[in-house]
């Protein structure tokens, strides 16, 4: 019995998404919320044959309803990227529409588990936080920034250099944050490639990621709901360290510092984060690029929480 609410369930991430989590036999209910076009996608959806129940939210007065009582909440509203643009370019518009889902979220189900897909992340989770610090109801165990669209890339990647390798059964640990050089797939032998930027270029103005993300967040989701049913699941995702601080100790040697959040290997329970996976090792290259990661996640952090410092 798990239900789930999608903010932003009609865009190009929202509409696969909705798909796969339609197939998951663990998902009850699924509430589709957008401010356009969520009623057509949610009558399509709810015609496939499994036993869920889909619900369409139009609209802002409507958003209370679609969070009413859900477990866990999937954020894939806001603008994407377009050629030539980075994550940070997102930051004006992206900024305020996941503010005001953050304080729809502390009103409606403030215990929830919520990962944000919107960009850029390194920013929206820390004023996803915010929000939710300022009306008394945050829990670092149970927001994530989704970043398994990295591992997901990381270990295909890896598959086109080593052919003979499984590319669904390899699991590259992907540190720091997700945009540029604050995203830090752990292994020496991997080239370095900007997925994320191919396929905005590819696209040529039509948008970014939205299938292989839907994809990488579906199996987000797949992970939280098989952990609340007392599964052991890893699964990499943008959270505050101090979610675990014991185990953030790790990250923070491998030149994390003092940065509130970072991307790693987190167990997931029933509560949300339940460890931070230390990881073993690292090259020295990769320690260089930690640390250039982690200068420019700490302007993005602060970024993201000066913005709501100064709406207040
Ligand atoms: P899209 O433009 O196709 O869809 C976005 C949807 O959000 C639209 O249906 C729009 O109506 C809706 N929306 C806008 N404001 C809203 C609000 N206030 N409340 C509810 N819904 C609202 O964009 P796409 O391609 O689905 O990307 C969505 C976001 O995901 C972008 O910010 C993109 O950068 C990000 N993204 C994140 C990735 C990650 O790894 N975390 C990977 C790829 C994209």
């Amino acid at each position: 019995m798990v239900s789930v609410a999608i903010l932003g369930a009609a865009g190009g991430i929202g509409q696969p998404l909705s798909l796969l989590l339609k197939m998951n036999p663990h998902v009850t209910r699924l509430n589709l919320y957008d401010l356009v076009n969520v009623p057509g996608v949610a009558a399509d959806i709810s015609h496939i044959n499994t036993n869920s129940t889909v619900s369409s939210h139009l609209d802002k007065q409507n958003l209370g309803a679609a969070l009413t009582g859900v477990d866990i909440v999937i954020i894939p509203a806001g603008v994407p990227r377009k050629p030539g643009m980075t994550r940070d370019d997102l930051f004006n518009i992206n900024a305020g529409i996941v503010r005001t889902l953050a304080e729809a979220i502390a009103d409606y189900c403030p215990t929830a588990i919520v990962g944000v897909i919107s960009n850029p992340v390194n920013s929206t989770v820390p004023i996803a936080a915010e929000v939710l610090k300022a009306r008394g109801v945050y829990n670092p165990k149970r927001l994530f920034g989704v970043t398994s669209l990295d591992v997901v890339r990381a270990s295909r990647f890896v598959r086109d250099i080593r052919p003979t390798v499984d590319a669904s059964a390899l699991r590259i640990p992907v540190v720091g944050g997700h945009s540029g050089t604050t995203i830090v797939p752990l292994l020496s032998l991997a080239e370095p490639r900007f997925g994320g930027d191919e396929v905005v270029q590819a696209k040529a103005g039509a948008g970014s990621a939205t299938l292989s993300m839907a994809y990488a967040a579906a199996r987000f989701t797949d992970s939280v709901i098989r952990a609340i049913n007392g599964e052991d699941v890893v699964e990499p995702a943008f959270v505050s360290l101090d979610a675990d601080p014991h185990g953030a100790e790790n990250i923070r040697a491998l030149g994390a510092g003092s940065l509130e959040y970072f991307a790693v290997p987190v167990q997931l329970g029933k509560e949300g984060v339940q460890r931070i996976v230390p990881v073993p090792s690292v090259t020295p290259f990769e320690r260089k690029a930690i640390g250039v990661a982690s200068a420019e996640l700490q302007k993005n952090i602060s970024k993201g929480v000066s913005f709501t410092q100064k709406a207040k």
